[in-house]
């Protein structure tokens, strides 16, 4: 199934919305995560759940994840983005991998992976009320130390999966230190269906290099692409034995900011307080960046966000 779906965006709460799947896509992501959404909140028709379900004009292969516990619940959800969605959706993924306290304290995302049979049964159940490919995300286990993650792919391809995900990391690591790509390896041996490796691809060397460990099908880029959608381009290229572009210069990533900006306002005025962080990571290591975050702060309008740019620019030229 990832013949033509090789280097992903991956889910990413408050992230990857329209506006941040938009640029990646341009720059070369072949597939776009939405943010995870509450398999829960759909069930009850929140507004503020089925908004991150809305899609760019004619936006396609985009990748549904859902979150939450309830084998049902889950299911009769998955049927319902199906019917709502049609072509645009490519798959539906389960997130077995989130380690924040709210979700796991509620036994979803990488709760999942101390209950296999529960992560099962929502897989059995998901995939049988959908025509779509369904995926599991989850991680290398969830204590420090006690890697599962072989196994419950095993577990999870028996129950139906079409494919997985694998972050190398422990949920009780949160974030902290190295993602270890042997775990990839090791879930490509456990299984046959495609396996996508995530974890740590901060340039396109570091995509080729997981492949080629690892033997995956296809790899994912979170924290990567934040304030750099260029990562895609650079990825696609060392995967294609191509030269990679140039790093984006000082008046790129300026431009790239401001059009991220203005994507955000066009779908919802208050979206553009999102912009506060993009703007901190496309201003990341930028002369006179320093100042600017703390003006970042008080941003609310498009010409808040253009002035202070404006002035970033205005140092980067006093520099050059
Ligand atoms: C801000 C943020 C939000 C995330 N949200 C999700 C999510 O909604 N679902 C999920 O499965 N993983 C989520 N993740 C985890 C990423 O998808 C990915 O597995 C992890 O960051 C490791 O990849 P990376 O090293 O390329 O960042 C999130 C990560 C970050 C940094």
């Amino acid at each position: 199934m990832f013949g033509k779906y090789r280097v992903l965006l991956a889910p990413m709460a408050g992230v990857s919305d329209i506006a941040f799947r938009t640029l990646c896509r341009e720059a070369g992501a072949d597939m776009a995560f939405t943010e995870m959404v509450s398999a829960k909140g759909l069930s009850f028709a929140n507004d503020k759940t089925r908004h991150l379900l809305a899609l760019a004009e004619g936006e396609r292969q985009v990748a549904v994840q859902l979150f939450g516990h309830e084998p049902d619940v889950m299911a009769s959800q998955a049927a319902w983005i199906e019917d709502m969605m049609g072509e645009s959706l490519a798959y539906l993924d389960i997130n077995m991998g989130c380690p924040a306290r709210k979700i796991v304290s509620k036994g979803d995302g990488s709760a999942l992976m101390k209950d296999p049979a529960l992560a099962a049964a929502i897989v059995r159940a998901v995939k049988g009320a959908v025509s779509h490919p369904v995926t599991a995300k989850f991680r290398r286990g969830w204590a420090e130390g006690d890697e599962t993650a072989p196994e419950f792919a095993r577990l999870m391809e028996d129950a139906g999966a079409d494919a997985v995900t694998v972050h190398g990391r422990y949920a009780e690591q949160l974030y902290r230190g190295a993602a270890d790509w042997g775990v990839i390896g090791r879930v490509r041996d456990a299984v046959s269906v495609p396996v996508v490796g995530n974890g740590d691809i901060r340039r396109g060397a570091d995509a080729v290099a997981m492949a080629a460990q690892t033997g995956c099908n296809a790899v994912m880029i979170a924290r990567g692409a934040e304030g750099n959608p260029w990562l895609f381009s650079q990825v696609q290229a060392a995967l294609a034995h191509a030269d990679e572009p140039a790093p984006p210069s000082i008046e790129e990533r300026i431009a790239m900011a401001r059009r991220h900006a203005r994507l955000l306002t066009q779908r919802e005025g208050r979206n553009i307080v999102r912009m506060r962080k993009h703007a901190m990571w496309y201003m990341a290591g930028l002369p006179g960046a320093a100042a600017a975050r703390g003006r970042i702060n008080y941003c609310t309008t498009l010409e808040d966000f253009d002035q202070v740019f404006d002035d970033l620019i205005e140092i980067a030229r006093e520099h050059s």
